[in-house]
């Protein structure tokens, strides 16, 4: 009998790959989503490509009844919670929007799983968690703060799962801190699509490529980096799916913290150039002011990843470039139009 893997969110962005990724691994994947931030077509498209079904529950993770009953329905080996809230500037605006569902999503599965004898958990933690530091390549022992109440969910998740395990030593939590998850599947039919203008560096880009939008605004080019640009860790999200397959294979007893980056930091012209070279396109853009609450660096050192989950990325920047562009190019308005 296959394992089968619950994901939360996993008609989203991160959590659609990783279903992807897990089916072709021949796992067994349930995916409960409320489609708050998604649409129902991702996982129609991650079948069609795996060739195998997950289950789909349109439903409130907070919905205990639903949770129950899904619980009831598989036989669940391991949870992987993507779902949740991740907008800064909206968590700025409607701070306890985010504190009730992103908490609350969590209390809810921590509350079911034990009832059904589920005891392994994944958590979708961000490096948002490290705060100002600028202690680069972050370790996941840099100490933690957070700046914004989205920031702070991710760190308060943390803390609950981390007590939590430590009153019920057979439950095993691994929290996984993401860098920043860019690209999409090489086949163009799975990516980010967010709603309405993109918060985040590359789908602007590639809505710039496409047309959407006239121009890229680059945050601040007087940073203390090399070209003035803000610094980060871009990881493939195909990467970042492989990060979730492995986690899971080799989860261990206790609360277990790995950063899931790539370890090289990029800025915000280079990858603009990255962009350019790998899809023979123009980004026009204008450097404005800074944006607040960034910081001018921020990559991480994978080296626990490496060594304890036997992953490491394996896609180049310009793979990176390639399949954003080719998922934006197939699908310019996203899933909408399909
Ligand atoms: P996403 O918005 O595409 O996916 C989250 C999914 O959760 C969406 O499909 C949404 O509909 C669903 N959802 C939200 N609340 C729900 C609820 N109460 N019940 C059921 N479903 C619900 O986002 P993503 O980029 O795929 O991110 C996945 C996770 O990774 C999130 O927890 C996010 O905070 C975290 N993360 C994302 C990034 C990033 O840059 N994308 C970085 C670090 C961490
Ligand atoms: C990257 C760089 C910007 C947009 C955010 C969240 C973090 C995590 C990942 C979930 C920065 C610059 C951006 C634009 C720009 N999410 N930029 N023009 O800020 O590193 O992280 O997403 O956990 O919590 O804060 O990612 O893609 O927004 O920005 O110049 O239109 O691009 O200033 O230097 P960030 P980002």
């Amino acid at each position: 009998m296959p394992e089968t893997l619950l994901l939360t969110g996993g008609a989203g962005y991160i959590g659609s790959h990783t279903a992807l990724t897990l089916l072709r691994r021949g796992r067994d994947v349930v995916v409960v989503d409320d489609l708050s931030n998604s649409s129902a077509e991702s996982i129609r498209r991650v079948n069609r490509l795996s060739g195998r079904e997950a289950v789909f529950y349109e439903a409130d993770v907070r919905d205990r009844g639903k949770l129950k009953e899904i619980f009831a329905n598989h036989k669940i080996d391991a949870v992987i919670h993507f779902a949740g809230y991740k907008a800064v500037g909206e968590s700025v605006a409607e701070p306890l929007k985010y504190y009730q569902n992103n908490l609350d999503t969590t209390l809810a599965l921590c509350e079911t799983m034990p009832q059904f004898g589920v005891n392994r958990l994944i958590f979708s933690s961000s490096a948002t968690v490290y705060g100002t530091s600028q202690n680069v390549p972050l370790k996941e022992s840099e100490p933690t703060g957070c700046v914004n109440p989205y920031g702070r969910t991710k760190l308060m998740n943390e803390e609950i799962l981390t007590d939590y395990a430590n009153a019920n030593k057979e439950f095993a939590v691994t929290i996984l801190r993401y860098f920043n998850p860019v690209g999409a599947d090489p086949s163009g039919e799975i990516g980010e699509d967010p709603r309405g203008i993109p918060n985040n560096l590359m789908p602007y880009i590639t809505q710039v490529a496409v047309g959407r939008r006239p121009k890229l605004y680059v945050f601040g080019a007087d940073y203390p980096t090399p070209d003035g640009t803000g610094v980060r860790d871009y990881i493939h999200v195909a990467d970042l799916a492989e990060g979730h397959a492995a986690a899971y294979e080799r989860m261990k007893p206790g609360v277990n913290v790995y950063n899931l980056g790539s370890g090289a930091g990029h800025s915000v012209l280079e990858l603009v150039r990255a962009y350019e070279e790998a899809n023979g396109v123009e980004i026009p853009y204008e450097i404005t002011g800074r944006r607040p609450g960034d910081v001018a660096q921020s990559y991480a050192d994978p080296g626990k990843a490496n060594r304890e989950l036997n992953w490491k990325t394996k896609r180049t920047l310009r793979d990176i470039c390639r399949d954003a562009h080719n998922w934006q190019t197939r699908n310019p308005e996203g899933y909408q139009k399909s």
